[in-house]
């Protein structure tokens, strides 16, 4: 049975009514199944069980202590961004010798405090990055293991705001550059070139770019080593999609033969970085009705949660499917279905077909595990809403609500 279901005319997760949690935490709630997440990382662990691979998880897609701890005691590494997302990750107990640093802007201190963790490799973006890596390192007497992060200029077929890989954006080192500076890291004696790698974009559900970034990072891989550098591995990044309305992502099986077949050939070993993919279809995001309001063209649910617990609509104009969390009901309505900020680009889902709410009806969004909880701010001095991780029959709360005070604590 799927983790989210309907079960005595209500939703579920797992074997707990949405409804009953909603009773206990309150509105706006995030609801994740852990099972969900578990078989994630499983079957991506089964799809490259054939091949020496390492998924290090995209911490940036939910970022929970508790998630980030159920995600690494399966095997998997991490994959950060920032010194924040480093500190979570070691809290939640990964291993440091499995931790890829992305980024196009990583600041000093957290290129030092990265050095003296000891993690996986840089996956350094510019020659500027580079050099501040070189000098930092040769300062500790360290010596920096780093990986050329490429931008193949491919394109990822995806919403441009999520497209990572072509020359317009921010990302990675054209080939030529990259070429030029694994023979900088050669002379280089704080540095050790481990890897190379891209990554295209998120929210991919068509193979062929990712076969074709694999293509690319492999024949750049080998050109590398004709040149007589040493690799450890190639990463191919994360993005692959999920489905939120219609789209037919691939199988985790159909993702590892899109790219393996390619790596293979160089022997290397295999790095990924998936996020969404791991824990985007593992949660909801809980609402209450507050009041319908009709005006001349639309007819309003206006719901507790809103863009800054659930940015997605707003800023991606991203699809969630929004459902009752009663099953049964009356006759259907139309909605737009927004939340009490002061936006109009403050909506979760236009245009959708709902029973007939009333104040107080439980309406959930589906797909809301990756990009939601760790993309919510304050905006409108709104509280954060909780987080509750559902295992079996129990749940737990994995991040309380926070309070008004908690919003002016740290305002002097
Ligand atoms: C470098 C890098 N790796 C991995 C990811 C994770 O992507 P996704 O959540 O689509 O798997 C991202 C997301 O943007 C990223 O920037």
């Amino acid at each position: 049975m799927p983790a989210f279901h309907d079960r005595n005319d209500q939703a579920y997760c797992e074997d707990l009514a949405l409804s009953t949690i909603a009773k206990d935490v309150g509105t706006p709630c995030y609801v994740y199944s852990k099972s969900s997440i578990l078989d994630q990382c499983r079957s991506i662990l089964a799809a490259f069980s054939t091949y020496p691979t390492l998924p290090c998880y995209a911490v940036k897609a939910n970022s929970n202590l508790s998630i980030l701890k159920e995600i690494f005691k399966t095997g998997f590494g991490a994959d950060i961004v920032s010194q924040g997302e480093m500190e979570r990750a070691l809290r939640a107990g990964v291993d440091p010798k499995k931790i890829v640093y992305s980024g196009v802007g990583k600041r000093a201190d957290e290129i030092a405090s990265a050095l003296r963790t000891g993690i996986l490799a840089f996956n350094v973006e510019s020659s500027a990055e580079l050099e501040t890596i070189a000098s930092l390192a040769a300062e500790r007497g360290l010596v920096a293991p780093v990986s050329l992060r490429v931008n193949p200029n491919i394109d990822a077929r995806t919403n441009p705001k999520i497209t990572t890989g072509l020359f317009s954006t921010k990302f990675g080192l054209v080939e030529t550059e990259a070429r030029a500076l694994a023979e900088k890291v050669r002379q280089l004696p704080s540095l050790r070139l481990v890897g190379v790698g891209c990554h295209i974009g998120s929210q991919i559900v068509d193979v062929a770019p990712l076969t074709e970034a694999a293509v690319r990072m492999s024949q750049f891989a080998a050109g590398l080593r004709e040149l007589g550098h040493q690799l450890d591995f190639i990463d191919l990044g994360g993005g692959v999609g999920i489905r939120y309305q219609a789209e037919v992502p691939p199988t985790m099986e159909s993702y590892a033969n899109a790219i393996l077949g390619a790596v293979k050939s160089t022997g290397l070993k295999l790095l990924i970085e998936p996020g969404r993919v791991v824990v985007g279809n593992a949660g909801v995001l809980v609402c209450s009705v507050v009041l319908t309001k009709r005006t001349p063209e639309k007819n309003f649910l206006i719901v507790d949660g809103a863009m800054n617990d659930l940015v997605r609509p707003t800023m991606y104009d991203s699809y969630h499917e929004i459902k009752a969390a009663k099953t049964t009901h009356g006759p259907l309505q139309t909605y737009d279905v927004v939340g009490p900020i002061c936006e109009t680009g403050d909506y979760f889902g236009k245009d959708r077909e709902l029973p007939a709410c009333a104040p107080g009806d439980l309406i959930y969004l589906q797909s809301s595990g990756a990009y939601g909880s760790a993309m919510a701010s304050n905006y409108n001095s709104r509280p954060r809403a909780p987080e509750v991780l559902v295992d079996g029959s129990n749940y737990r709360v994995i991040r309380r609500r926070e309070t008004l005070q908690d919003l002016w604590e740290l305002e002097l």
